[in-house]
């Protein structure tokens, strides 16, 4: 996810960074991305465990996405003067909202875990994240990973031509604070495609009716970060790292759409990920 940055309204008419639109004969390099990305979460789906470290997450992801003749973006990527990011995903353990670091770090019972990838495949960009639970996890976290899950399905049912992306994040922070939750403000989806982060930014709250009109051939993600405490965070020594600052628990999911004449197509849609009735 992106930083949010405080002039939205300049990047809308595109330019310089602006969204590409794929008709539907362009958009086959971004579902291979998308599948790939998805594939990977099953990989690391798979190997997550108690005494797993994240470390051993990060050298998985790199090698299924090597072997998919692909590449890692995250991999020294810099954005707005941070140091280069050192993994090839990003893995955030319980109070960190987004951007954990892969390290000696063993997850233990108990914990959440997002991991966050993003392969390049042949030119085109696929990001997606899931929020894993390790071994027994409390109820309240466990039903905060669950609800975030769907936050972001409620967010990906507000998408359609026609719309407004002011209707996603309010269909995601109604949800959320109904729930009793709050939405993380400072970090949020974006356009997606040949470039990792481009125009618009995809608010995770907001009011309906409001920002860019949503076309047919966008690609964008949408990936909510819910919290069970306040919504701020700050960001560590390291850079990267955001935390909450109440050191409470946060929880996030994320997928790359395709928006179609009549609604939209998820592209790294999971094998066995039924969106909710
Ligand atoms: N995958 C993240 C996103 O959803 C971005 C990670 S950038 C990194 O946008 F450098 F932290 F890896
Ligand atoms: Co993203
Ligand atoms: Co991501």
């Amino acid at each position: 996810m992106v930083r949010l940055k405080k002039k939205t309204r300049k990047s809308r008419r595109g330019g310089r960074g602006g969204p590409e639109l794929l008709a539907p004969d362009q958009v086959g390099g971004m579902r291979a991305a998308g599948r790939l990305a998805s594939e990977i979460l099953d990989v690391v789906e798979e190997m997550v465990a108690p005494g797993v470290t994240t470390a051993a997450i990060d050298k998985a992801v790199d090698e299924v996405t090597r072997a998919s003749g692909a590449t890692s973006a995250p991999y020294l990527y810099v954005n707005h003067g941070t140091p280069p990011f050192p993994g090839y995903c990003c893995t955030s353990v319980n109070d960190v909202v987004c951007h954990g670091i892969p390290s000696d770090r063993e997850l233990r019972d108990g914990d959440i875990v997002n991991v966050d990838v993003t392969p390049l495949l042949d030119g085109w960009h696929g990001d997606s994240s899931r929020t894993f639970l390790i071994g027994d996890v409390a109820p309240k976290a466990k039903q905060l990973v669950r609800d975030t899950w769907h936050a972001l399905w409620l967010g990906i049912r507000a998408v359609r031509p026609g719309a407004h992306i002011g209707d996603i994040g309010h269909a995601i922070q109604t949800f959320a604070e109904a729930q009793g939750y709050s939405v993380v403000r400072e970090f949020t989806g974006h356009g997606i495609g040949r470039i990792f982060h481009t125009a618009p930014s995809i608010l995770h709250y907001g009011a309906p009716g409001t920002g860019s009109p949503i076309r047919p051939g966008m690609t964008f993600t949408i990936e909510p970060m819910i919290n069970l405490g306040h919504w701020k965070t700050d960001i560590l020594d390291d850079g990267w790292t955001a935390v909450t600052v109440d050191g409470m628990l946060s929880a996030q999911f994320e997928h790359t759409l395709y928006v179609t004449e009549d609604g939209v197509e998820v592209l790294t849609l999971g094998k066995n990920e039924t969106p909710p009735s």
